[in-house]
């Protein structure tokens, strides 16, 4: 299966991954997809540069890309000290009695609160060093999450020669997308997991494919975990897709990120299992739904506050959450097709389930004329 996005990136499948993990970021390259590493969670870019390095070893030559989250509406800057005061008390003391009724235990005395201090990514100055770092890479692709890409990173991009993606949510989002130059825009979903907006993918991908007409392809994402839904994203306009979930459930991702709890408790979880709340960043996103993210919508819990204060809030919590290694309290963003994830394997096999099933289905559909 060709499309034009294979062409446009030298890859032999239309499957682009979005991951967390340079692990399973270069298995996809190295399957034939596109490995896209989600950059937010660095905070310091320097280990950004080291995880970048380590894909350039580790991805066979194929090509790869980043994702940055620069949202169109700026949050407030600041160090995480600074931010930290404009946090209310009350918003901590809820945090604190919540995690001790959920039994989850305080950090050991003395350990390093390094990675539970909250996400720093979506601030544009973070954000503006992962470009910087990434662009001293071999990078095949920038995407932007949360709006379209400022223009100087646009500018700067395309003076490299990367082009650059961009998530839409609404048919406006993609044509603002393309008015303002981005090269390929990502069709995302209600069901996707991660920030998401509230037209289901079925709805969404024709509108924003008619919108966009021939000014750039478009990829969906959302709910995309099997062979017949990628054939569905073809039928639909498609010129590939861009999956996020299903790789959470890898065997490559169990490599440097804290996945055991989290890994049983997603294959646990059916297609109800998740929910659309603020409670991660401060814009919504879908979550499994666990006690954490269930605790926040009780009578007496505060409102979620803005990006970047909500995730500054919660980020020491979901270290402690991590650390607990309980299944039933996972803070971890996640989609529908979480009903779908019932098996850790290597993204190798993932691909090869997902091309032959689509090859099926394409053989299926064309028997029906
Ligand atoms: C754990 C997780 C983290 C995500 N973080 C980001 C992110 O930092 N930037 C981004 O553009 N999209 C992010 N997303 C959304 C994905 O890029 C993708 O659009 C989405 O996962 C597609 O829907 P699916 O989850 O149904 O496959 C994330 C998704 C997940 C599951």
């Amino acid at each position: 299966m060709r499309t034009e996005i294979c062409d446009r990136f030298g890859i032999e499948h239309p499957i682009i991954g979005f991951t967390p993990s340079e692990h399973v970021a270069a298995a996809i390259s190295r399957a034939g997809g596109l490995g896209v590493l989600g950059c937010v969670r660095y905070n310091d870019a320097a280990e950004l540069d080291r995880a970048l390095h380590w894909m350039d070893d580790n991805t066979g030559g194929r090509p790869y890309g980043v994702d940055v989250v620069m949202p169109a509406t700026l949050p407030t800057e600041g160090t995480p000290v600074d931010l930290g005061t404009l946090i209310p008390a009350g918003h901590r003391e809820f945090v604190e009695r919540t995690l001790t009724e959920l039994g989850v235990p305080p950090l050991p005395a003395g350990s390093d609160a390094a990675g539970g201090s909250g996400v720093l990514g979506w601030l544009h100055s973070v954000a503006r060093a992962h470009v910087d770092v990434a662009l001293k890479h071999p990078i095949a692709l920038i995407a932007n999450a949360l709006g379209s890409p400022p223009p100087d990173v646009l500018a700067r991009a395309h003076d490299a020669g990367i082009p650059v993606a961009a998530l839409a949510g609404t048919a406006a989002h993609a044509q603002r997308h393309v008015d303002a130059g981005v090269d390929v825009v990502v069709a995302q979903g209600y069901e996707a997991g991660g920030h998401t907006g509230e037209i289901a993918t079925m709805v969404l991908l024709p509108e924003v494919v008619d919108a966009v007409g021939d000014r750039a392809p478009v990829l969906a994402a959302g709910g995309i975990g099997t062979g017949r839904q990628i054939a569905a994203a073809l039928a639909l306009g498609a010129a590939g897709v861009w999956m996020g979930s299903t790789w959470l459930t890898t065997s490559e991702y169990a490599t440097g990120m804290p996945a055991s709890a989290t890994q049983a408790a997603l294959l646990a979880a059916g297609s109800s299992d998740t929910v659309r709340s603020r409670v991660y960043s401060g814009k919504p996103a879908r979550l499994l739904k666990t006690r954490w993210t269930q605790a926040w919508s009780a009578p007496d819990a505060p409102a979620p506050l803005p990006m970047p204060l909500q995730n500054l809030l919660v980020g020491a919590a979901h270290e402690r959450i991590s650390r607990s290694g309980d299944p039933d309290v996972v803070a971890m963003p996640v989609g529908q097709i979480v009903g779908r994830m019932n098996v850790v394997r290597p993204v190798a096999d993932v691909m090869a389930d997902l091309l032959g099933e689509l090859d099926g289905t394409l053989d299926r559909l064309g028997g029906l004329r």
